[in-house]
């Protein structure tokens, strides 16, 4: 009988307890243990390390139709450059490698994003750790896999959510501009956008100028309807290639802003009245819907099949219909940002829909 630990890395999404549930359960049916490492790479630097035993019984019924994780995650503190409290970093790496071997693990279950599966596989091969990768992100950014856990769920969110500014913004003649999540990839606007009635989306990945923009704005106004859509990724540059970012209070800058950047030069390119939504984190927190509930047990049974066959170094992957495993480097190596020749990308041509450029 195999001991396994399960760990989640990185951003939260929807889907993670699917993930969970499934490895336990598929585990189980083995006849093996499973852990739940707590707090991602985190729970490992205490000692004894920061655990949960799961059980069938305990995990089933209720995890998998809940957002975020229960073994809860970090995206904080890369070990091998951990921030002191003194401001300085330092690589604390042997002490997650000895946490790991203080569990008596055969292997692990790591479920995380790019960034997460870099930490992971140098962890992995510094310390002899047996490990297979579950790729998950809202940004459907990771390689070599068509989709990750969280994408279907966010997508389905900022759809939502122009549904929801498509009546308010008809009913007051108004320029509706949602920020959606996304990283350094535009995925998420450009479904949510396709999908949600956009008629423009603006992606990282292809530079808009605004005189584009507002002539798309003024065209939908000139055929006679009083409003529109506009879908800005949150990585989207400004018309000088600058990035919109707000410093916070732990002195770190994010993105956040890019919309009400946009939004005020559309005002001003257009006359039109615009508003402003910043979607942020509820494209991550809530319900997975079925495809990422679907995706994250198939990808949790592929996984533990990996462990029983012993190929270490994978990452489970989606691709034509099927999960297939591939190496972790090559997915990491693979890093997807929207390719401005796909299908998607000609749709939005087809359909008028503005990409800004
Ligand atoms: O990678 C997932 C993601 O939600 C990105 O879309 C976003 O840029 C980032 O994480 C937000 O991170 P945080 O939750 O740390 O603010």
């Amino acid at each position: 009988a195999k001991r396994i630990g399960i760990l989640t890395s990185g951003g939260d999404c929807a889907g993670l307890n699917a993930i969970i549930r499934g490895a336990v359960h598929a585990a189980h049916k083995k006849g093996w243990e499973t852990v739940g490492i707590l707090n991602g790479t985190a729970g490992l630097f205490k000692t004894p390390p920061a655990v949960r035993t799961l059980t069938p019984l305990e995990i089933d019924g209720q995890i998998m139709r809940q957002g975020g994780t229960i073994l809860g995650t970090t995206n904080k503190g890369n070990p091998f450059a951990f921030p002191m409290a003194d401001g300085s970093l330092k690589d604390r790496s042997g002490e997650i490698v000895d946490g790991f071997k203080a569990l008596g693990l055969d292997a692990i279950i790591g479920i995380g994003g790019d960034g997460s599966f870099a930490i992971l596989s140098k962890l992995a091969k510094q310390g002899g750790i047996n490990m297979v990768g579950i790729p998950k992100t809202i940004d459907n950014d990771i390689g070599m896999t068509e989709f990750s856990v969280g994408f279907d769920t966010a997508v389905a969110v900022a759809t939502e959510a122009l549904d929801r500014l498509q009546p308010t913004a008809a009913s007051h003649d108004r320029v509706m501009i949602l920020e959606v999540m996304g990283r350094d990839a535009g995925h998420i606007a450009l479904a949510a956008g396709i999908a949600g009635g956009a008629d423009v989306i603006l992606i990282p990945e292809i530079p808009y100028s605004i005189e584009s923009v507002a002539k798309k704005i003024k065209a939908v106004k000139d055929s006679g309807r009083n409003f529109a859509l506009v879908v800005v990724s949150e990585a989207v540059k400004t018309t000088d290639g600058g990035k919109v970012q707000t410093e916070y209070t732990d002195g770190e800058k994010r993105y956040g802003g890019i919309g009400q950047y946009i939004g005020a030069q559309i005002a001003e390119a257009t006359g039109s009245e615009t508003r402003v939504t910043v979607l942020g984190h509820v494209q991550r927190g809530c319900p997975p819907s079925y495809n990422d509930r679907l995706l994250g047990t198939a990808f949790a049974v592929k996984a533990v099949d990996l462990i029983e066959e012993g190929k270490f170094g994978r990452m489970v992957a989606w691709q034509n219909r099927q999960v297939i495993d591939v190496a972790i480097e090559d997915a990491i190596a693979a890093y997807q940002q929207v390719d401005i020749d796909s299908t998607l990308v000609h749709t939005c041509r087809a359909l008028g829909i503005s990409l800004g450029d």
